[in-house]
């Protein structure tokens, strides 16, 4: 077993907590003995899920693309975090680049990058050192280019270097490391937004209607508990020393194997 399936007391934040991938991550961790601060600007779904969930979840209402916001979560934490998750994101504005204001770029930008790399600054003196894991969802778009989705591609490639910017910052100097996750197309509401768009500004909408017409979408507590089984169940090399796909997650088996062998 790794070092984290023997250590108790663990604490996360989870950002974008309210819904879809987040909150099925804030289920699977309080399931796992885990405090979770829940993070996102929908007071009243934050509201339920800490009444569903009982005392382990902390909800932080709060909009990670403004610095008031990053603030906010600060000074709402009052412990250490073992892990810090940044699952908030947005896909709007979709449409063609002719299309494409600055105001509609600027708040996906903010959303999508500069809350992973502004709020983990803010939360800095409190990711416990050594030992605290970042994890970034990261998506197909950040690789691929999506017609239609300039404002979300683009933000998440710099996402994804941002993390990889962590990484080579702070493992060493800090012993924080840092990962992204690929989740695959997963059944939320973000994936709903996607099915209701014209073609006319997104010209593949017809792919992904096909997919959910064909069951072929992930559940959010499949991701949620491949996302969990890489926080916890990892040791440190293993943790960051890849971009996690959920559609190659029987490779996450071997290298737990890895970590089992290494911690004998
Ligand atoms: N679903 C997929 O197929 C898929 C595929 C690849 C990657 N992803 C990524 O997975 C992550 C989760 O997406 P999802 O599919 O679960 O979408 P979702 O159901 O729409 O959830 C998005 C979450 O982000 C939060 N959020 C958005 N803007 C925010 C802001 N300014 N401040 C605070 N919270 C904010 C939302 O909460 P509030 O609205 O309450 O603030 C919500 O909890 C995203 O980063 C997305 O890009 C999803």
């Amino acid at each position: 077993m790794s070092e984290y399936t023997k250590r108790t007391n663990l604490t996360a934040l989870v950002t974008g907590g309210s819904s879809g991938i987040g909150a099925a991550l804030v289920e699977e961790l309080v399931a796992q003995g885990l405090r979770v601060y829940s993070v996102a600007r929908s007071a009243d779904k934050l509201a339920r899920q800490a009444e569903r969930l009982g005392s382990a979840v902390m909800p932080v209402v709060a909009d990670v693309s403004s610095p008031s916001g990053w603030q906010q979560v600060a000074e709402a934490v009052s412990e250490p975090l073992d892990f810090l998750v940044h699952n908030a994101g947005i896909l709007d504005p979709v449409g063609p680049v002719e299309s494409l204001s600055l105001q509609g770029f600027r708040q996906n930008f903010s959303t999508n990058t500069e809350s992973v790399l502004f709020l983990t600054q803010k939360l800095l003196p409190v990711l416990r050192q050594p030992g605290a894991r970042i994890l970034a969802v990261s998506s197909g778009a950040a690789f691929r280019a999506i017609p239609g989705w300039a404002a979300y591609c683009t933000a998440k490639a710099a996402m994804n270097m941002v993390i990889q910017v962590f990484e080579a910052e702070w493992a060493a100097a800090r012993g924080i490391r840092s990962a992204l996750v690929r989740p695959g197309v997963v059944d939320t509401p973000m994936q709903a937004h996607i099915r209701e768009q014209d073609s006319r500004r997104f010209p593949l909408v017809e792919k992904f209607r096909a997919l959910k017409r064909n069951h072929a979408l992930a559940s959010p507590e499949q991701v949620a508990k491949f996302m969990a089984d890489i926080l916890l169940c990892t040791c440190d090399a293993v943790f960051a020393q890849t971009l996690w796909d959920f559609y190659e997650k029987e490779e996450l088996v071997h290298k737990m194997e890895d970590c089992d062998k290494k911690n004998r």
